[in-house]
């Protein structure tokens, strides 16, 4: 790498961007979607008839509300509930407020890579839940796992709300439950959603609603490689596409190029050509079902406890603890 690119790629952004781009097929990671526009655009979408997963999810935990409360309490003396991915903590809400009005003994913890959600989230919570205890932290999901496996003098609940972990293939999501697991203490649990296999057109509306808010939503990315590098796409001139694998459980989200084009980004130096029809892979919601989630849990160092579904099934959320050592 000649200097020039070095200091040019000095973001871990403008590095991604350069490489999906310069990549055959081309591909643009689903994280970068999220500045303050995406984090609107997201919202959007959860208010969508069609986005079924966060109606199913606040069904889940009205309706279990006791059930994992005392899952989470436990006999012991208190707890730290720790999100990743907190976003606007609509979900949660219904968490905590059980909790409160049972005056359990507990910190909420609420992590995001957005501090636009961290400040939302914080600040709702002082009105809305002024007796919860509200230690908010910005960062990347990692970085603050180092961190909390230093928490070792009670009881912690890790969660993951929104099936977030359907962004990530296999591989990586066992990666990422393994580093999970060894932040755990054995008496320490796990709460996750996951999104599970269903009619495949449920699957596809969802992410091909009619209003064409997920098209906005993928398009983000393009927008926000203008704004943020000055590129000059013409995001008009590309079309949200979603396929759905029913075999695999992969949706998978492009943006594919309707017509020749050639767009510069002038802060990484790159030019780059779309052929007609060529296209951008730019996210995977990955769908599963109890087997898939047995083999993730066990190939990561973990065992289901138990599970909770929405009336329709279309959604679950397990319990996990760390796998007994032989
Ligand atoms: C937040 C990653 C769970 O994949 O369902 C929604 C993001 N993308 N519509 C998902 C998303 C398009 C969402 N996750």
């Amino acid at each position: 790498m000649n200097p020039t690119t070095s200091t040019m790629l000095d973001t871990a952004f403008k590095k991604d961007v350069h490489d999906g781009l310069s990549a055959f097929p081309k591909f643009l990671y689903s994280k970068y979607i999220y500045d303050a526009q995406g984090d609107k655009l997201f919202q959007d979408i959860m208010e969508l008839p069609e986005y079924y997963l966060t109606n199913s999810e606040f069904e889940i935990l009205d309706a279990y509300k006791a059930e994992i409360a005392s899952l989470f309490r436990g006999f012991g003396d208190g707890f730290d509930l720790i999100e990743l991915g907190a976003g606007d903590g609509k979900k949660t809400k219904i968490l905590l407020r059980y909790f409160s009005e049972n005056e359990f003994n507990f910190i909420y913890k609420p992590i995001d890579i957005s501090q636009n959600a961290i400040d939302s989230l914080t600040e709702s919570l002082t009105i809305e839940l002024p007796g919860v205890q509200v230690d908010p932290e910005k960062g990347m999901y990692f970085e603050v796992l180092q961190r909390i496996k230093q928490y070792k003098d009670r009881k912690k609940v890790l969660m993951v709300l929104g099936s977030n972990i359907g962004n990530l293939l296999h591989p990586k999501a066992i990666e990422f439950l393994t580093k999970l697991k060894d932040a755990m203490n054995p008496n320490d649990l796990l709460f996750m959603g996951f999104d599970q296999k269903k009619n495949p057109q449920t699957i596809l509306d969802a992410y091909n609603d009619a209003t064409g808010v997920t098209a906005a939503f993928n398009k983000n990315l393009l927008h926000r490689i203008n704004r943020e590098l000055g590129g000059n796409f013409d995001v008009d001139a590309f079309k949200h596409w979603e396929v759905y694998d029913p075999e695999s459980g992969t949706a998978k989200s492009y943006l594919v190029a309707t017509k020749h084009m050639r767009v510069h980004i002038e802060d990484i130096d790159l030019t780059i050509d779309f052929d007609p029809w060529e296209t951008i892979h730019t996210e995977i919601s990955q769908k599963y079902d109890d087997k898939i989630v047995a083999w993730l849990a066990n190939e990561s160092g973990l065992e289901i406890e138990t599970s909770f579904s929405d009336s329709k099934e279309y959604y679950k959320n397990y319990v996990f603890r760390r796998k007994e050592q032989a």
